[in-house]
């Protein structure tokens, strides 16, 4: 009787709290996913973000673009999701590798890029575009276009295949690496500095470029770093095979363990990097993944590369905390060598891996065998999911649907409101390539993954603005199938070059009423957990169905903090340089080092 008594009690908490938790971060929807070929972008979408409910925007480079704007080939436009048509933005400068991140007030800003296009005869642009702020506030009624000033809006030094991450004041961060064009980094092109968008007066610099010892020792291959924002304030940052902490309020690089077995992932190698999502279950403890890349030297010359060789088929995961550093990087595999990877936060709390192939290197035109102008081959056509609460050698399955669609160099996926996958892009040549073995290509897809077709949740009375720390309730709507939900808060990125930054999901607290008709779901605690300015909020349903997420902006919708001591010293410099950037710009081949 004792014994049996005991025996029972082993095994109700099991029975009556083991299963629940299990079943809530785990689930998702099973059956079919789906891709579909809908419309164009116009412009080859190199570089892509969501800005609104209905809207995403594009850029380009500056090429021979059948779109036209102002009676010249277009190199930005902006795309109507629903209806999938588009209409062209029309930057002054040129747009080429640039980056972007949102402010507090929910301006978009893009900065760098290339300069005037001579090469290609095609010098629509006006102002060459290494030191450009180009800034975009979303609309829905077509009123709204890239605003440039370069009299007065501009980077403090030049820049090209730099990053940047919203920071925890609203303001923007921008990192790195080049003063002018180049296939891969070295010394004389280096821009081994960081500054802030709006300037800041920190570190003595008053709104110059301050160095960065990282971007100096990560040297060659450490173009499109890759940098994230974490819970504790410190950016995550991961350039080459090396990465670190990076306490940007006191400018100092504490560095992490680096990539295990002699990968690289940033460009050419380009492999792909995202935070896992924060959630309660994991108490917001950041964790990165890392795929593909590959274990190639990053000390050749150009034309030693080759668009056959292998990629990796590494992943390689670390918790961002004492113990988790300390165990440093676990390696797992991928089901194919992938280069070009992109790794896409799903609101079910997956990661999707997209575009790339299984050969060669980022660029065009510099290997000694290019595919045309391609330096890479053997494109993947289909999707891989990664779940990364499976069991280790359970968490990559295929997503059974094949493109025809080459989605090389210059391609991009991001997830967009209504939940599926916008896939765009792919142009590995110097200008626009109609009939090529990988064209420039226009075509949009949507991949949807199998909740799409689920019965999914609804929600209602979403404030346009919700403050750090408050509460706000939601009219719902649950599918019958659904016993619980939880909320997520989406930062959807900016997706260049593999890169997608300020990419974040960050789970929200919520309890659901009763009667199930309404939730209280209360913001993140504070900015470091997500950047004040934009997020698109999801709820999902505990079978891992998303609803239709709307776009809210987290923080007081305030413009973020300006110095005016900086932007005066940021404006000098800027006279000083006015003649060489905006006549000379694209014909000089080197210009001023960075000043520390
Ligand atoms: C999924 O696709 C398979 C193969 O095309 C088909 O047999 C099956 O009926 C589909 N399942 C659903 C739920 O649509
Ligand atoms: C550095 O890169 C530039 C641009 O690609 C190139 O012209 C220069 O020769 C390179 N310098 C060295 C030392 O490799
Ligand atoms: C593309 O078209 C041009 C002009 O018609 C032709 O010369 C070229 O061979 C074509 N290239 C390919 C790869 O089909
Ligand atoms: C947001 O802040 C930036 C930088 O101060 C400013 O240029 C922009 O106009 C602001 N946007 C809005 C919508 O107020």
């Amino acid at each position: 009787m004792v014994f049996a008594l005991f025996q029972l009690l082993s095994v109700l908490p099991l029975i009556a709290f083991g299963e629940p938790v299990e079943h809530r971060t785990r689930a998702f929807a099973r059956g079919n996913w789906t891709l579909t070929q809908e419309g164009t972008t116009g412009v080859s979408a190199m570089q892509l973000t969501v800005v609104s409910d209905t809207k995403a925007i594009v850029f380009d480079k500056i090429e021979h673009n059948p779109l036209l704007v102002n009676g010249h080939p277009a190199w930005a436009s902006e795309i109507d999701l629903p209806s999938r048509t588009i209409r062209p933005l029309n930057p002054l400068s040129n747009t080429f590798c640039g980056t972007g991140s949102f402010l507090s007030n929910g301006t978009f800003v893009h900065s760098a890029g290339n300069p005037i296009e001579i090469e290609v005869g095609a010098p629509y642009g006006e102002y060459c575009g290494l030191q450009s702020v180009r800034l975009f506030t979303p609309c829905n009624d077509g009123s709204c276009d890239i605003i440039e000033n370069p009299n007065r809006l501009r980077l403090a030094t030049k820049r090209w295949y730099t990053a940047s991450t919203r920071l925890e004041d609203g303001s923007v961060l921008i990192f790195g690496p080049n003063v002018m064009f180049s296939f891969i980094n070295n010394a004389s092109v280096n821009n081994p500095t960081f500054e802030f968008f709006p300037p800041k007066n920190i570190h003595g610099f008053n709104g110059l470029q301050i160095p960065s010892k990282f971007l100096v020792d990560t040297l060659i291959a450490n173009q499109f770093p890759t940098v994230m924002s974490l819970p504790d304030g410190n950016l995550f940052v991961v350039a080459n095979q090396e990465a670190m902490l990076f306490n940007w309020k006191t400018n100092r690089e504490t560095r992490l363990p680096r990539l295990p077995n002699g990968i690289r992932i940033s460009y050419p190698f380009s492999g792909g990097v995202v935070m896992l999502p924060l959630t309660i279950e994991n108490n917001f403890t950041p964790e990165i993944l890392t795929c593909g890349g590959a274990a190639i030297s990053d000390a050749l010359p150009d034309i030693e590369y080759s668009s056959q060789s292998p990629a990796s088929t590494q992943c390689a995961r670390m918790v961002l905390n004492k113990a988790g550093i300390a165990s440093g990087w676990k390696v797992e595999h991928m089901p194919q060598p992938w280069t070009m990877v992109e790794l896409v936060l799903l609101p079910d709390r997956r990661v999707l891996l997209v575009n790339g192939m299984r050969s060669g290197v980022s660029g065009f035109n510099s290997v000694h065998d290019p595919v045309g102008q391609s330096n890479a081959d053997h494109p993947n056509f289909t999707p891989f999911i990664y779940d990364p609460n499976a069991p280790a050698g359970r968490r990559f399955s295929s997503a059974g649907v094949t493109s025809k669609i080459a989605r090389m160099y210059h391609s991009t996926a991001t997830v967009i409101p209504d939940g599926s996958i916008l896939i765009a892009g792919s142009n590995p040549n110097a200008d626009f390539v109609a009939n090529a073995t990988f064209p420039s290509e226009y075509r949009m897809e949507f991949l949807s993954p199998p909740y799409m077709f689920e019965n999914r949740p609804t929600f209602r009375g979403l404030p346009a603005l919700v403050d750090y720390g408050k509460t706000f309730t939601l009219d719902i709507t649950l599918p019958a199938t659904a016993t619980g939900v939880t909320v997520a808060l989406m930062d959807f990125g900016f997706a260049t070059h593999t890169v997608h930054m300020d990419q974040k999901f960050v789970e929200m607290r919520s309890t659901l009423s009763r009667d199930r008709k309404s939730i209280r779901v209360t913001a993140p605690a504070n900015p470091r957990l997500f950047s004040p300015g934009p997020g698109f909020v999801f709820i999902v349903t505990d079978k891992g169905v998303p609803s239709v997420a709307k776009r809210l902006i987290i923080g007081k919708g305030a413009s973020p903090p300006v110095d005016q001591g900086a932007i005066d010293k940021y404006g000098l410099h800027y006279l000083f340089l006015t003649a060489s950037l905006i006549t000379v710009c694209s014909l000089l081949k080197n210009t001023e080092p960075p000043t520390a």
